[in-house]
């Protein structure tokens, strides 16, 4: 294998490290949005957003397309920073980390699983898998494919440790990609829209893949979906995002009870086969 780090990753954590996800005690959030608001050329895309995420929970946040649910969680590795209010991880407040150095501890303990998986197509997906830790590690060259082999045969990809991206199906793209997002051991995985564009079987593969790493790993995950399916599959709690405001949260049997009307509107719309892309 030939490894060449050539770009910033933000996909991995590296367990022997000091880490800011390690600070709260197990019943305090890890996660807290306090009135954070974002604008974008003066038109508001995130208002008064309060969203507390425990240790080891997953929540995922639902709401239609351009509701502003990547906005909000790429706020976590700092791709995006609010213009109001505050977001702490593990009690620290992310507007202090303001150089890479600061930030480089949150993010190797973050995985990010982004919306269109951003495999490199240059690489191998063992290549792809192994990026995070030549980036990040000095871990030995055996080490390194050692890890890489566990992390593939995790999301069941072992034999496509050789292939290009371009040579891999939709739904292994996306489990190729998750198991680079795991390369590091991450402590909280953000994942968005891990089963869009799969087939609903595919789609249903990643939810109990999810979920085994779940229980396996016990990580807090931040999920955005559209999906109802793998929501109810893999969600303690459902945040639903409507015109920038969090508009219902509440355990998924809640939110299917809900009176609410967007929370209604959200589950008519999706028994209309409307709610897949
Ligand atoms: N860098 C940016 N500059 C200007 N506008 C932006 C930027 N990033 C996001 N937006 C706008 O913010 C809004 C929310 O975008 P976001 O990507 O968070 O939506 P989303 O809920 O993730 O949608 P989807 O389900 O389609 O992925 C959109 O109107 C988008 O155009
Ligand atoms: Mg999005």
């Amino acid at each position: 294998m030939s490894f060449s780090p050539n770009s910033p990753s933000l996909s991995g954590v590296e367990p022997e490290t000091g880490s800011p996800l390690e600070a709260p005690a197990p019943t305090e959030p890890l996660i807290v949005y306090r009135g954070v608001g974002k604008h974008f050329n003066g038109r508001m895309v995130l208002h008064d957003i309060n969203l507390e995420i425990t240790s080891g929970e997953t929540m995922v946040i639902l709401g239609r397309s351009g509701s502003g649910k990547t906005v909000m969680t790429s706020m976590l590795v700092g791709l995006n920073t609010p213009d109001e209010g505050a977001i702490t991880v593990a009690g620290i407040d992310l507007a202090h980390l303001e150089s890479d150095e600061d930030w480089r501890d949150l993010r190797l303990k973050t995985g990010y699983l982004f919306q269109a998986s951003a495999l490199y197509d240059s690489m191998s997906v063992g290549e792809n898998v192994a990026f995070p830790m030549v980036q990040q590690t000095d871990w030995s060259r055996e080490k390194i494919i050692g890890r890489v082999r566990d992390k593939l045969s995790q999301v069941g990809l072992e034999e496509a440790i050789n292939l290009r991206p371009s040579e891999l199906s939709g739904g292994m793209v996306r489990r190729a990609a998750l198991a680079r997002s795991l390369a590091l051991d991450p402590k909280l995985i953000i994942y968005d829209e891990p089963s869009a564009g799969l087939d609903p079987i595919t789609g249903d593969e990643i939810s109990r893949l999810m979920r085994r790493l779940q229980e396996n790993l016990g990580v807090t995950s931040v999920v955005v979906s559209h999906d109802l399916r793998l929501t109810e599959y893999v969600a303690d709690r459902v945040a639903l995002l409507c015109e920038g405001t969090i508009a219902f949260l509440g355990t998924f049997q809640e939110f299917k009870q809900a009176s609410n009307q967007e929370a209604r509107r959200f589950l008519h719309r999706d028994n209309q086969g409307d709610s897949q892309r």
